[in-house]
C-alpha cells in the first residue's frame, strides 16, 4: 500500500518528447485510469512508474521514496499486461509461485500466498492445469494471481482485457473492481476504452498528445469536461459540436439555422456578439417540446439498439451534422423533420480559439 505521486514528468525519445510534464498525486488505495486514444503515451507513462523506461525530466515518487534511479524490481510494483505470457510449460501454480520461489521464500508461505490468491481469484479448482487448458479469462486471472501473490504496493495494468471478447471484458471489469475493493492496492490502469475507464475509476487522467487533459472522477469529467479533447472523447456516440453566436447581452445562444436558445441563469456578458462552440451529447435531447429551447432536426440515418434508438442527422439550412439518442424504439422516416429539446444544464460552451470550457 502506498501513494504514488508523479511530479512534472517528461518521456524523450531521441529528439522527440511524447510525454510533456504530467503531474498527478495518486491516494493510497486509489484507482486510477489513464485514458487516451492510441499514442497519446498511456503505456509511456506507466512504463516510467514501472521503471521500464527511464523518466527524462521529472520525479516518480512511490511510498515517499523518489524511484527514479531505482530497478524495476527494487519499486515494489506489479505489473499486469495486455498478453499475460504465462509460462505454457508450467502449472497455474507454478506460474503463481514462480517469482516467490525465485526471491527463496520458504516454501510454506508461497504455498500460503499461492492458495490465498487462487481462492480470491476463483481458481482454486485450476492449480493443477496448464495454461493451454484455461480460457482467455482464466489465463488473465492467473496473470493477475502472479501480481496478487507478490503483495505489491502498487499495481499497474496496460490494457489487460483488450485481448478479450467482449463478454468476458465486462465480466473481467467487474472482477477487477471487486479484486481492488477486497485488497485496497494503490491501482494505475491503462486502457482506451472509455467504459473501462468510468466503471473501474475512482479518477481518471484523461490523455491528449503527451499532456493531461484533465484529471478528475468519472462523472465530473463526464459531466464537466474541461475542453473539446475531453468532450468529444469521454461519451459515445460522441458530442456533437457546432459554432453559435452569444447574443447581445450574453442571454442567448443563435444556432445554425436561427434558433435561438436562452442562456438562462448563465449569462455571458463578455461573450456578447462573439461566436463560441456549444457542445450537446446526444443522450442529452428529448423529442416533442414546444419550450423555448426547441430545435428542429432533419432525420438522416436511424440505428436501432433496441434499449435505445440512435438518429442521425441534421439541423438548420447548413446542414450541421447532429447525432442524438433516444430511449426505446422509434422508426423515424428518412427525411422527416422532428422537435427535439435540450435542457439547460446539459449545454457545454466551448471558446473556439483556445478550445477551452466556457461553462
Ligand atoms: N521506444 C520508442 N522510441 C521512439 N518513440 C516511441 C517509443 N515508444 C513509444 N514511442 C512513441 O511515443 C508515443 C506514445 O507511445 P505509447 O506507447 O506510450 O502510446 P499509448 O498511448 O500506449 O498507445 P496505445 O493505445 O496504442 O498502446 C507514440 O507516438 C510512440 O510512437
Ligand atoms: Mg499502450
Amino acid at each position: 500500500m502506498a501513494d504514488v505521486s508523479i511530479r512534472n514528468v517528461t518521456k524523450q525519445f531521441g529528439k522527440s518528447e511524447v510525454i510533456h510534464g504530467i503531474s498527478c498525486d495518486i491516494r493510497d488505495g486509489e484507482f486510477i485510469v489513464i485514458l487516451g486514444p492510441s499514442g497519446c503515451g498511456k503505456s509511456t507513462l506507466l512504463r516510467m512508474i514501472a521503471g521500464l523506461e527511464q523518466i527524462s525530466s521529472g520525479e516518480v515518487v512511490i511510498d515517499g521514496r523518489v524511484v527514479n534511479r531505482l530497478e524495476p524490481a527494487e519499486r515494489d510494483i506489479a505489473m499486469v499486461f495486455q498478453n499475460y505470457a504465462l509460462y505454457p510449460h508450467m502449472t497455474v501454480y507454478r506460474n503463481m509461485a514462480y517469482g516467490l520461489k525465485m526471491r527463496r521464500m520458504p516454501k510454506d508461505e508461497i504455498d500460503q500466498r499461492v492458495r490465498n490468491a487462487a481462492r480470491i481469484l476463483e481458481l482454486s479448482a485450476l492449480l493443477d492445469r496448464k495454461p493451454r487448458q484455461l480460457s482467455g479469462g482464466q489465463r488473465q486471472r492467473v496473470a493477475m494471481g502472479r501480481c496478487i501473490v507478490r503483495e505489491p504496493k502498487v499495481f499497474l495494468f496496460d490494457e489487460p482485457l483488450s485481448n478479450l471478447d467482449a463478454k468476458l471484458r465486462v465480466q473481467m471489469r467487474l472482477e477487477i473492481r471487486k479484486l481492488h475493493e477486497d485488497l485496497k492496492i494503490t491501482s494505475v490502469y491503462v486502457t482506451h476504452d472509455q467504459v473501462e475507464a468510468m466503471t473501474l475509476g475512482d479518477r481518471l487522467v484523461v490523455m491528449d498528445n503527451g499532456y493531461a487533459a484533465q484529471t478528475g472522477s468519472p462523472l465530473e469529467v463526464y459531466e464537466r469536461p474541461a475542453n473539446m479533447f475531453v468532450a468529444g472523447f469521454i461519451g459515445s456516440p460522441a458530442m456533437n459540436f457546432m459554432e453559435v453566436t452569444v447574443q447581445e447581452g450574453g442571454q442567448a445562444l443563435k444556432l445554425p439555422g436561427d434558433i435561438q436558445i436562452p442562456l438562462n441563469g448563465s449569462a455571458l456578458p463578455g461573450w456578447a456578439g462573439k461566436k463560441a462552440i456549444l457542445g450537446i451529447r446526444p443522450e442529452h435531447m428529448e423529442l416533442d417540446s414546444k419550450g423555448p429551447r426547441t430545435i428542429l432536426f432533419t432525420v438522416g440515418q436511424v440505428e436501432l439498439l433496441g434499449a435505445d434508438t440512435l438518429v442521425h442527422g441534421h439541423i438548420g439550412a447548413g446542414q450541421v451534422p447532429m447525432t442524438v439518442r433516444l430511449p426505446d424504439v422509434h422508426r423515424f422516416e428518412k427525411h422527416a423533420t422532428i422537435r427535439l429539446s435540450i435542457s439547460q444544464e446539459k449545454l457545454h460552451l466551448f471558446d473556439p480559439e483556445t478550445k477551452k470550457r466556457i461553462v
